[in-house]
């Protein structure tokens, strides 16, 4: 779909990318093929519950930031079957994946999944009516949560909504095993950081209009739903 292609920032040089993220895409890469298994077991009820207060109906412009191996992205190609949806994540693998199916899924959807960064999203300023992003925020060093809302702020139109979901610090017993597998493999499972996500969407100019949280066996997931407002960045 060349026309799609509008949407794309021109890309940074590969040399600006640290070393920490470099690790982060070989893991996501290496695990492309059995991610989707992870999804249903631990995300699936997330990504459901997060489609339905998300607001997006048919006809939009959508951006997944992050799609992993594309189950929700293709969620979301289900609620928006005559708009427009876009993805990226930083693993060439997941996002490759995400484009194949979505394409033998959706053949006649208006799709497009590149590799690329959360932190200098490749798309173009105020473009989109929503952004959804699940459980990314927990692998991005604390500098980079910031910058990335503020990038998720800057690709969405005025009252523009963004659908977040995070691993929920609600659960002890849950955070205390999360912090263990933390430390075994940070660069698969990063830390918990729910705790800042209100503060932090407010200083980037988002207003929370909605949060929920979501259990799916031990696994505890918090969505917020909030609006692009008049201040901020
Ligand atoms: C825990 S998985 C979640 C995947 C999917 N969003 C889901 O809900 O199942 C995290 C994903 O974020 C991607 N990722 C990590 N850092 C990223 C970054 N800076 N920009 C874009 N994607 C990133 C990884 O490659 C991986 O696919």
């Amino acid at each position: 779909m060349a026309d799609l292609e509008l949407f794309i920032r021109p890309r940074k040089a590969d040399s600006e990318v640290p070393f920490r993220l470099d690790r982060i895409r070989r893991i996501y890469d290496r695990v492309a093929l059995v991610y989707p298994l992870s999804t249903l077991l631990f995300h699936a009820a997330a990504h459901r519950r997060a489609v339905a207060l998300s607001g997006i109906r048919d006809g939009m412009l959508v951006l997944e930031a992050a799609t992993g191996s594309g189950e929700m992205f293709r969620r979301l190609v289900r609620a928006n079957p005559g708009g427009t949806t876009l993805g990226f994540d930083l693993s060439p693998n997941m996002a490759a994946r995400t484009q194949r199916r979505v394409r033998r899924e959706f053949p006649a959807a208006r799709t497009l999944c590149p590799a690329g960064d959360a932190r200098r999203i490749p798309f173009r300023s105020e473009s989109f009516d929503a952004v959804v992003c699940c459980y990314l925020l927990e692998l991005l060093p604390a500098e980079d949560i910031l910058a990335t809302l503020g990038e998720f702020h800057r690709v969405l139109r005025r009252h523009g909504r963004l659908t977040l979901v995070a691993i929920s610090q609600n659960r002890h017993g849950f955070n205390r095993i999360y912090r263990v597998l933390g430390r075994l493999a940070p660069s698969f499972w990063g830390r918990q950081v729910d705790g800042r996500l209100t503060a932090s969407l407010q200083a980037t100019g988002f207003l929370i209009l909605t949060e929920e949280y979501v259990r799916q066996g031990l696994y505890p997931s918090r969505i917020l739903v909030a609006e692009k407002g008049r201040h901020g960045h």
